[in-house]
């Protein structure tokens, strides 16, 4: 694994730039990834470009021996081109179009902006696509940032209507998937198809599972077109695309299947402020963040890349910026993000962003330097853990445990009718992610239909569109699997499939679900360890009921190696199912210490502590530890070899 940082040279006199570079490779960085915002210095006016400086740049740090990531500057569209086509902003919910004066405002689907992001991308691979610095692209940055996969612009609605047409052949296909004789909705022609906003109550939700996924379809052809132009201008250069935390907007395993590497972006501390944690995790782990956040994100990317290979495009080095409240990290933190993407498999970790700069909406975000160029606590770290990815060398290759298949589409259908408020199939993930994680197991997040060979545990924590290839995977499985609530009610345009739910996963797991409920804060079931909150499955099944709530309501069913979850899958519920899957498997499972982690590759063994307390290793890890102690303080970790 090698490191990087995130540099901005246009942001800095050029009389810095040397010093930079030449402390960047003293701190044992190796990759540097610029140019990602720097449209307006490129080409200032329409056509008239300034590379000079940019060559200047990258001749410098090719001086000092680093590789360079270049970005293409699409997410950034200069005012001029804008004043241009001032049609290709993108639209919100409510109809206002997004403005100039931040980044990301344009609309996936507006072809001149694409054109326009054509040509900008084509004259930089022409420039410097066989430059011997320039190992590796980013495309754009970060889609969907700030909420923009979906515009509700006149360009997405003529797009959104071709697309349906090509899906759907007919307007009658159309309106017989849909189920559109429901409330009149009938339709005499695509071009009679509005977007799904602005309807008086919520539209048909198989329009807008339609409009997730023609909008998440418009960022990947969005993707390819700066792909292809890359390919061919860039030889035998890698391209990669930097994802974010907790964004299920777009379908990244079809992205990972374009790129050659999937990164993504990597602020534990502002993720945890800002998405569903409870107050008491925030409060536990605010200068650390939540001990699956990182990893859970690692094993999501890595599945989504082709052959695996994923990284850490950005690293949080410090307080950032942009969320609630952004305290500090621990001391030991940044190294320990550091090292435990290397445990998950990681080739790059690279630190947002080299200097803080004074000026503009970032200046409270941390980097390496402070903006008086001083070291900032993150370099001290991250030259730690240079030191330590030496001493550790290689790693080997990663255990083999459980799978959790998680889908994007999964996501949407959830999302677009959540049924209970806050359900969500990628939370579903997470929780079950976090109880297999407790036990101390490799967890490997999959697409439906990714090869299953090798695990001794599959959990489906909530797929409500099953595609056909992954029932016959689960027919022939010999491991153990967990079925969670929601699986299979659906059929592919969202409705309910005429065996009801669990459609075609009854082949694998005897049942019917007579009734689904979700459940309010309060109107719970407990039982014996566990308690069924948020939503429950009624089953009609010739199953064993094996964990049954004090009221006498069945919380798992069981038959043979399969297991249905008929809660939300989260807390102690998964937990207590994820441990008996995991027993039945043959898997060797450890009952953790509160927010300890571990990772097992062939050659190494990892073990991270995210608790702002000391804390002893559990023995199932035998000896001494070849970095770190047994005895683990605040945000340590000990690297053991595996044996
Ligand atoms: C990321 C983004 C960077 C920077 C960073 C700050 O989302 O890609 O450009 O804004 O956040 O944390």
């Amino acid at each position: 694994m090698q490191l990087g940082v995130c540099y901005y040279p246009e942001h800095w006199p050029e009389d810095m730039w040397r010093d930079d570079a030449r402390r960047m490779a003293e701190a044992g960085i190796a990759r540097v990834r610029i140019g990602e915002f720097a449209w307006s210095r490129i080409e200032p006016e329409q056509g008239i470009h300034d590379w000079s400086w940019l060559d200047r740049a990258i001749d410098v740090l090719h001086e000092a021996g680093l590789k360079i990531i270049l970005g293409t500057p699409t997410a950034t569209p200069p005012k001029w081109l804008c004043d241009t086509m001032p049609d290709m902003f993108a639209v919100d919910a409510d109809g206002r179009p997004r403005g100039f004066g931040s980044r990301r405002h344009y609309c996936f689907s507006h072809l001149g902006y694409r054109a326009e992001a054509a040509r900008i991308t084509c004259a930089m691979a022409d420039r410097y696509g066989e430059h011997p610095a320039v190992v590796m692209w980013q495309t754009d940055n970060e889609y969907g940032c700030h909420h923009t996969v979906h515009s509700f612009s006149d360009s997405a609605r003529t797009a959104f209507r071709h697309w349906l047409a090509n899906r759907y052949g007919s307007v009658a296909a159309l309106n017989t998937a849909w189920g559109n004789v429901f409330w009149s909705m009938e339709y005499r022609s695509f071009d009679e198809i509005e977007l799904p906003n602005l309807t008086v109550t919520e539209a048909n939700p198989a329009h807008w599972l339609a409009f997730r996924r023609f909008s998440s379809d418009q960022v990947i052809s969005f993707d390819k077109m700066q792909i292809d132009i890359l390919r061919e201008r860039s030889h035998g250069r890698d391209i990669m695309h930097n994802a974010m935390g907790f964004f299920p907007d777009y379908d990244h395993h079809d992205l990972g299947k374009q790129l050659d590497v999937v990164m993504w972006d990597s602020y534990p501390l502002g993720f945890l402020e800002m998405f569903k944690f409870s107050d008491a995790e925030k409060h536990e782990y605010a200068r650390q963040g939540h001990p699956d956040i990182a990893a859970f994100h690692h094993d999501l990317y890595r599945g989504c890349g082709k052959d695996g290979r994923w990284g850490v495009i950005e690293q949080q080095p410090g307080p950032v910026n942009w969320a609630r409240h952004n305290p500090a990290p621990l001391p030991g933190m940044v190294r320990l993000w550091t090292l435990e993407a290397m445990a998950h498999g990681a080739e790059l970790v690279s630190y947002f962003r080299w200097r803080q700069a004074p000026f503009a909406q970032e200046q409270m975000h941390a980097g390496l330097l402070r903006p008086d160029s001083e070291a900032a606590p993150g370099l001290g770290e991250a030259k730690q853990a240079s030191a330590d990815i030496s001493a550790i060398g290689d790693i080997g290759t990663p255990v083999k445990e459980a799978a959790l298949v998680f889908s994007y589409d999964a996501e949407w259908v959830t999302a677009t009718q959540p049924q209970g408020e806050g359900l969500s199939a990628l939370w579903a993930a997470f929780h079950s992610y976090t109880a297999l994680r407790k036990l101390g197991l490799n967890v490997d997040i999959v697409p439906p239909g990714a090869p299953l060979a090798g695990y001794g545990l599959v959990v489906l924590p909530c797929l409500p569109v099953v595609p056909e290839c992954l029932v016959s995977q689960l027919k022939d499985f010999p491991g153990q699997i967990i079925i969670g609530p929601r699986s299979g009610s659906k059929t592919e345009d969202l409705s309910i499939p005429p065996q009801l739910a669990p459609g075609t996963l009854a082949q694998i797991f005897p049942a019917k679900v007579m009734r689904s409920e979700s459940l309010r804060p309060g109107t719970e079931h407990p039982g014996d360890g566990f308690t069924i909150r948020h939503w429950l499955d009624h089953l009609e099944t010739p199953a064993e009921a094996e964990l049954v709530s004090d009221d006498g309501t069945a919380a798992c069913w069981k038959q043979g190696n399969v297991r249905y979850c008929t809660g939300w899958p989260e807390g102690a519920l998964i937990e207590n199912i994820v441990a008996r899957a995991a027993d039945d498997a043959g898997l060797a499972t450890m009952a953790l210490p509160e927010g300890m982690r571990v990772r097992k590759t062939s050659a190494r063994t990892f073990v991270f502590n995210y608790l702002a307390a000391q804390q002893d290793i559990p023995s199932e890890i035998r000896g001494a530890p070849t970095i770190g102690e047994r005895c683990l303080g605040p945000a340590a970790f000990a690297v053991f070899n595996t044996d």
